[in-house]
Parts: structure tokens; sequence; C-alpha cells
């Protein structure tokens, strides 16, 4: 089974993402267990304090490292070998492979900040620092529910289709998704093309191929899978 773990002031954040669709059948059928590790439990003074103004002034709170560094223990006490991740704007932009490569180890642990980010020192206890893309959020929750449900999705025997996950947007070699369409041949004047009703498998297949590589020229996928 994967674990994973999400370090959090939050816990309850998680709770109806995790129950609905994909994670929850994922989480019912023993494929994935997910556990959340309160961090003020790891606080240690009278007010379970978790956070605290920066050194040198500035607006805002940052995270202690006390009590995160005895929650990042406590993570790595519970699942040995566990690679932990700080969710922060700062770290190396998260993307398919990343989650690829996560889905290979028996193990992740998603530590969340909350206020204006954490003390520096933190960083040396996490194995890496992820960003979900270069905007700020109110906490690395949000990040971590990305992360959680884009590598769950991709553990074996989780969706249905084994072929889903391998054809899907970014799967081939950073190429964008083809368009899709479904019923009715019609809306409101707007028709699905031709070329997908003909029948015919081969020109289908290059078609798709043709609009996958436009669409990632014109949207700028990084790098990959199209001509520069
Ligand atoms: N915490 C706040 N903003 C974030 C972001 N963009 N990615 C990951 N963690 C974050």
């Amino acid at each position: 089974m994967f674990h994973a773990q999400v370090l959090t002031l939050f816990p309850e954040f998680f709770d109806s993402p995790l129950a609905c669709s994909i994670p929850k059948r994922a989480i019912e059928a023993g494929i994935v267990a997910v556990d959340a590790i309160q961090i003020r439990d790891f606080a240690t003074d009278r007010h379970s304090k978790v956070d605290d103004s920066p050194y040198g002034g500035g607006p805002g709170m940052l995270m202690k490292p006390g009590p995160v560094v005895a929650a990042i223990r406590e993570a790595r006490q519970r699942q040995p070998g566990t690679h932990v991740v700080m969710l922060t704007p700062s770290g190396s932009r998260f993307t398919q492979a990343k989650a690829l490569e996560y889905t290979e180890k028996s193990s992740i642990t998603l530590l969340c900040g909350r206020y204006e980010g954490f003390d520096e020192r933190i960083c040396d206890y996490v194995d890496e620092e992820i960003s979900l893309g270069d905007y700020v959020l109110s906490g690395g929750e949000p990040a971590a529910l990305c992360v959680l449900d884009s590598v769950i999705r991709l553990l074996p025997e989780v969706l249905g289709s084994p072929e889903s996950a391998v054809l899907d947007s970014f799967s081939e070699e950073g190429i964008l998704d083809w368009p899709h369409y479904t019923r009715p041949e019609e809306f409101e004047g707007k028709r699905v093309p031709d070329v997908l009703l003909s029948g015919n498998h081969a020109k289908i297949e290059q078609w798709r191929k043709s609009q996958a590589a436009s669409r990632s020229r014109q949207r700028d996928v990084k790098g990959k899978g199209h001509d520069e």
C-alpha cells in the first residue's frame, strides 16, 4: 500500500476532497492510506504557538522551526524512508513527471505551511521543496491536495481503464491532450469534426496527434514534444 502523510494545521481541509471520486475509491480499496499529522500537537509552550514574527521585521508570521521539525520527525518515525516534501511557492515546479516519480516511493509526506511561510532552517529537514506554480496560496494545503490527487490517480490499479492515465495530457513527452467530443454531433451550431465520425482509425489517430502538437505549440508547453 502507498502511504501519504500530510503535516498541517488544518487536517480537516483534506476530509471532503478525499471522500469523493477517485481518491475515495483508492482509499476504500486499500491502495492508498492518507494520514494527517497536526503540527500544533508538537508545540511545546502553554499556548500551543506554532508561528512567530520574522527577525528583521516585516509583515506576517512564520512557522516556527520547533513544532514543524518535531512533526517531521514523527512522520519519519511512522513511515521510515518516507520522502518529505515541503509545499512552498519558492520550490521547484510540480510536474506530471514528479507525480509519476512519487508513485515509485513507498510513502510521501507533504508539509503544509500557513502564514507567510517557514523559518528557513526547516528546509534542512525536508527532502524536497515543491511549488504548484507562480502564485501564492493561503497555505500549502491546496497544493498538497493537488499533489496527492495527481499521485493517487497514477497508482497501479486506481484508474478503471489503465489506458486513460497513459493517454492523458503530458504523459506522452509533455504533449498536451487532443480535443475530445461526445454526443450530440451538433451543439448550438458547433459540429464534431468530420474525421471523428469517419470511422477511419488511422486518419483519426493522425488528426489527434497533429491537434495535440499544435495545441502544445500554441500553449507553449515547455520544450518538449514539438518543434520550436
Ligand atoms: N504555498 C503557498 N503558495 C504555494 C504554491 N504556489 N505552491 C506550493 N505551496 C504553496
